[in-house]
């Protein structure tokens, strides 16, 4: 049996977040809508500090890059993990310092090596050749840039294999043996100082012994480049820590187990090394994903192979269902306490047939003008939106103390033409 989350509650048979009816937010914003509840935003932040005092949060900017989302973090002192020079861009913008951000990236642009110079961030180099190509970068504008280097671990984080990033197949970061040897030859270039060492080996995990491992398999690397007389200033061991997005499978791991499952290590290692690097961490996930909700209406509902549900947000607004098998929980906003009555697939209005949010629900009954909410819709959700099928993006709302601003505004019809120029002679 679903038991509502302690942020979310039910009144009056309507849904409410963060003090807020969302029947009332859908009147007064429209649908499809997301709504974010700050003080969840905050509260989860705080519980990663609390369970990892000693260690910078790096809060990873893709999970959830709004803008007023960004500002909160900075405003707790949080990193960030960015991956593209629009993430930077946009973290600096919100006021993230640039010595609490490392820049990261599988494939950047000789631009955003450029960018991470000048401004003075630290980047994660992922190869021996973007190591060469920042050397270069570095040397020639007279500066010198700290890096880490991203290694393979080659564990299995035992996720959904598209998040999983630390297997040996995986296209992030350097095999672990050949890791050593990339220190030793960052070690006498130009431009670049070996500051850190950074892994991340998937998402939405839920079993914390591979974080374990991670951890063994990174301090013994830190002990060999150690000896090769490198002060390591940090080790990153990424994020990953999962959800319950299915509300009745048991417990999910907290920050507090992901602690228990990297601190011994990392602090016995260390010790005995006598060295003390910081530790970091890049959350994305467990701070965002459980702070919002998406706000859809329903359209139309039709019996046909299967009770189709179909509301006015598509995988444009909410793509994991589709793109990942991801489950995530749906509510009947304004018949939340209603009496579950039979099973509903809701889908979206997008042409395609993996259109889909929720397979066979046992839900209330279920009719035209119903509002549907899509539980832990925070990370990954509005920022892999797109406009696809002609369809504007929606609104996001934040709520704080049952009061709701507007934190992005509904596209128009016409910011579909946004950026398009038509040639002369097609005018
Ligand atoms: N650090 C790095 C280098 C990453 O690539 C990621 C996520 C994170 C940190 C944050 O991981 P988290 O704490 O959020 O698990 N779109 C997929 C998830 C992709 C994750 C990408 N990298 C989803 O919707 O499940």
């Amino acid at each position: 049996m679903f038991t509502i989350k302690d942020h979310l509650e039910i009144k009056n048979n309507h849904l409410m977040i963060g003090g807020a009816d969302t029947t009332v937010l859908a009147e007064q914003f429209g649908t499809p809508l997301y709504v974010t509840n700050e003080s969840r935003v905050i509260g989860n932040f705080s519980s990663y500090r609390k369970a990892f005092p000693d260690a910078d949060i790096n809060y990873a900017a893709k999970a959830n890059g709004s803008f007023a989302i960004l500002r909160m973090l900075a405003r707790e002192g949080a990193g960030a993990d960015v991956f593209s020079f629009g993430e930077l861009y946009m973290a600096l913008l919100a006021g993230i310092p640039r010595k609490k951000i490392l820049f990261n990236g599988n494939s950047k642009t000789d631009f955003e090596l450029q960018k991470a110079v000048e401004i003075g961030i630290k980047v994660s180099v992922d190869s021996l050749d973007e190591l060469h190509t920042l050397s270069k970068i570095a040397d020639s504008l007279g500066k010198t840039v700290e890096i880490a280097f991203r290694v393979n671990p080659d564990v299995s984080a035992k996720t959904h294999p598209k998040i999983s990033t630390g297997l040996r197949t995986s296209k992030f970061g350097i095999p672990s043996e050949e890791v050593v040897d990339a220190y030793k030859e960052a070690n006498g270039l130009p431009g670049i100082l070996p500051a850190g060492i950074h892994c991340h080996i998937g998402s939405q995990i839920l079993d914390t012994t591979p974080f374990t491992e991670a951890t063994h398999k990174m301090m013994d690397l830190v002990e060999k480049i150690t000896g090769l007389g490198i002060n390591l200033k940090f080790v990153d061991m990424g994020s990953g820590l999962g959800i319950p997005y299915k509300k009745d499978e048991g417990q999910a791991p907290t920050p507090l187990d992901h602690a228990k499952a990297i601190l011994p290590v990392f602090e016995e290692r260390t010790k005995a090394l006598g060295i003390s690097p910081r530790l970091v961490l890049e959350p994305g996930r467990f701070i965002v994903a459980d702070t919002t909700i998406l706000l859809a209406r329903v359209n139309t509902v039709k019996k046909a192979a299967r009770n189709f549900v179909g509301v006015d947000a598509g995988f444009n607004l909410l793509v994991r269902p589709t793109m990942n098998d991801s489950y995530h929980h749906v509510v009947v906003a304004n018949k939340a306490n209603s009496k579950p009555e039979d099973t509903y697939t809701i889908v979206g209005p997008i042409c395609e047939t993996g259109d889909i949010f929720a397979k066979d629900r046992t839900l209330p009954h279920i009719e035209k003008g119903d509002l549907v909410a899509l539980l832990d819709a925070g990370a990954y959700g509005f920022s892999m939106s797109s406009q696809y099928n002609g369809r504007p993006r929606c609104a996001e709302v934040l709520i704080k103390d049952g009061e709701a601003d507007v934190i992005r505004s509904r596209e128009d019809f016409v910011d579909l033409l946004n950026g398009q120029k038509l040639p002369a002679r097609l005018m």
